[in-house]
């Protein structure tokens, strides 16, 4: 592999703690050895992949809660609102992942085109939407998997069933779904994408179960109105209300045509997780040519199912009587068909389990990225001579998210999850519209359509979405930034295996010049 540096590349590196790490250097990282992962994966398997992180709660639970509080049968529209900002969103994924298929995703792509803080400052926002997203569905798993045990008769010790009502407990089961499934990130990523086939292949077959036998209980009566008329909406109140209300006096309103898009806000969500095909680059075969099919199949495959879905299910059940809970199980009982809803409950449980492996499966491949980088102790990207993994790291995440998602109540933290995700949306973007400026030269089997007006749709999209959300999970989005930025200053800098590089080269050159 060659490392000669194109236009432009030399002159940006050299800049303290904005130097960036050239997309050839970033490849040829991979080919060592002792930090090389194993490549597996076909394009299928990356749209496997995607339809199985992306397909989860967002459906199973929101869908009813927003067509029944926020847009009624129109639900269906705010997921194709909420498709099309990821689909801008994907289409500068799929551009980076072909011209930087490293692992990492979001963070290798800042280090090439922004430089090494904004590529920490991602990295460390990614634990957001990775790490803190595992946790979240990991509790929200093991609260389904409960009730299932419950009908069956078969009940937990309080003490075990996580924190609920103000009484702390463990939950056992979420901490139990994480270790094994660390286990299997550790066992290979064949196994992995294996385990991922199978229970993807029950969600995708339960939704459309949904979607085929649901269509022939349709009333055309539940889709009067389809767009129920405004309702103004107090709206919260506090750091609870929208930024975007604290910020410019706006009551955000339920229903209509405005209800559409505050709802869009809600069920991105359901759509989180597409991006993370990307982090699979490295593990990819033809990764130039695979890993956007991958990002684009799987967004477009989700988005057609959530569509069909919602107007399935708001056309057999009045919206304003949908379950908030399990909407689309309730409303095969409501037509009285109970075991359609076992067994949609039993797919929604399985479901689960690849979303949260997924999610862990990209926080394991950006944190070894980081290390190998020498952001984070190198002790971490050294990978399993026998599985090809990076175990370590996948051991100490998956330890902490266990603990995490054992002792704590995080439901709350959820609307962390959005924002870390948009503001990752909004840094790939800026990186496209960079990195083409600064690397014009270099190889792009995918390119984005319109540079630089669909990345900077991109990005005003992401940040309307951002603005929908509460002004806390703003705040608690800084304060983990804040920690984020003193990590950085007192480890990373000083450690980056890039600054090393560039001091020792400045060595060389004459005089012990060099800037970085
Ligand atoms: N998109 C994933 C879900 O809906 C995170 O659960």
């Amino acid at each position: 592999m060659s490392t000669q540096q194109g236009p432009g590349a030399r002159s940006r590196r050299d800049r303290g703690v904005f130097r960036t790490k050239s997309v050839e250097q970033s490849i040829e990282d991979t080919e060592e050895p002792e930090h090389a992962l194993k490549k597996s994966l076909s394009a299928l398997d990356l749209t496997v992949f995607g339809v199985g992180v992306v397909i989860g709660t967002g459906i199973f639970v929101l869908t009813g809660k927003i067509a029944k509080e926020q847009a009624g049968p129109a639900v269906a529209l705010s997921f194709v609102v909420a498709g099309v900002v990821c689909a801008l969103a994907a289409l500068c994924y799929a551009e980076f992942a072909s011209t930087v298929p490293v692992a990492g995703s979001a963070y290798t792509f800042s280090y090439a085109s922004l430089g090494e803080f904004p590529a920490w400052i991602i990295g460390w926002d990614l634990v957001l939407e990775l790490a803190l997203g595992c946790a979240v569905v990991a509790v929200g798993w093991s609260g389904y998997v409960r009730s299932l045990l419950d009908s069956a008769g078969w009940h937990l010790p309080a003490a075990l069933s996580g924190t609920q009502g103000g009484m702390f407990g463990f939950d056992l089961l979420a901490c139990i779904l994480v270790l094994v499934l660390t286990a299997i990130l550790v066992l290979g990523m064949k196994l992995s994408s294996r385990v991922t086939s199978v229970i993807v292949g029950i969600k995708v077959t339960v939704v459309l179960l949904v979607v085929i036998a649901g269509s022939f209980f349709i009333s055309g009566q539940n889709y009067r109105p389809f767009l129920p008329p405004t309702r103004p909406h107090a709206g919260e109140s506090g750091y609870a209300a929208p930024l975007s209300q604290l910020l410019f006096g706006f009551t955000p309103s339920h229903f209509g045509v405005m209800g559409i898009f505050a709802a869009a806000a809600v069920v991105f969500f359901a759509f989180i997780g597409f991006d993370i095909v990307a982090t699979a680059a490295e593990e990819t075969r033809h990764p130039q040519r695979d890993v956007p099919r991958g990002i684009l199949g799987s967004l477009a495959i989700c988005t057609f199912l959530y569509v069909a879905v919602s107007i399935v299910v708001t056309g057999m059940q009045k919206y304003t009587e949908l379950s908030t809970d399990a909407p689309l199980a309730d409303a095969f009982k409501s037509v009285g068909h109970p075991f359609y809803a076992g067994i949609i409950s039993f797919g929604a449980a399985v479901g689960l389990t690849s979303v949260c492996m997924i999610l862990l499966l990209g926080q394991s491949r950006v944190f070894f990225a980081m290390s190998r980088d020498g952001l984070l102790p190198q002790f971490f990207s050294r990978v399993h001579p026998t599985f090809g993994t990076p175990y370590r790291s996948t051991v100490l995440l998956g330890a902490v998210v266990a603990v995490v998602a054992g002792f704590t109540s995080i439901n709350e933290l959820a609307e962390l999850v959005n924002i870390g995700t948009l503001f990752a949306f909004v840094v790939v973007a800026l990186g496209v519209i960079l990195l083409r400026r600064s690397r014009p030269d270099l190889p792009r089997s995918f390119r984005t359509p319109l540079v630089p007006l669909v990345p900077a749709l991109s990005v005003l999209a992401s940040l309307w979405l951002m603005l929908n959300l509460p002004a806390e999970t703003w705040l608690r989005f800084a304060a983990w930034m804040v920690i984020g930025i003193v990590v950085y200053a007192m480890y990373g800098r000083a450690h980056s295996r890039l600054g090393r590089r560039i001091a020792a080269e400045g060595k060389t050159a004459g005089g012990g010049a060099g800037r970085g």
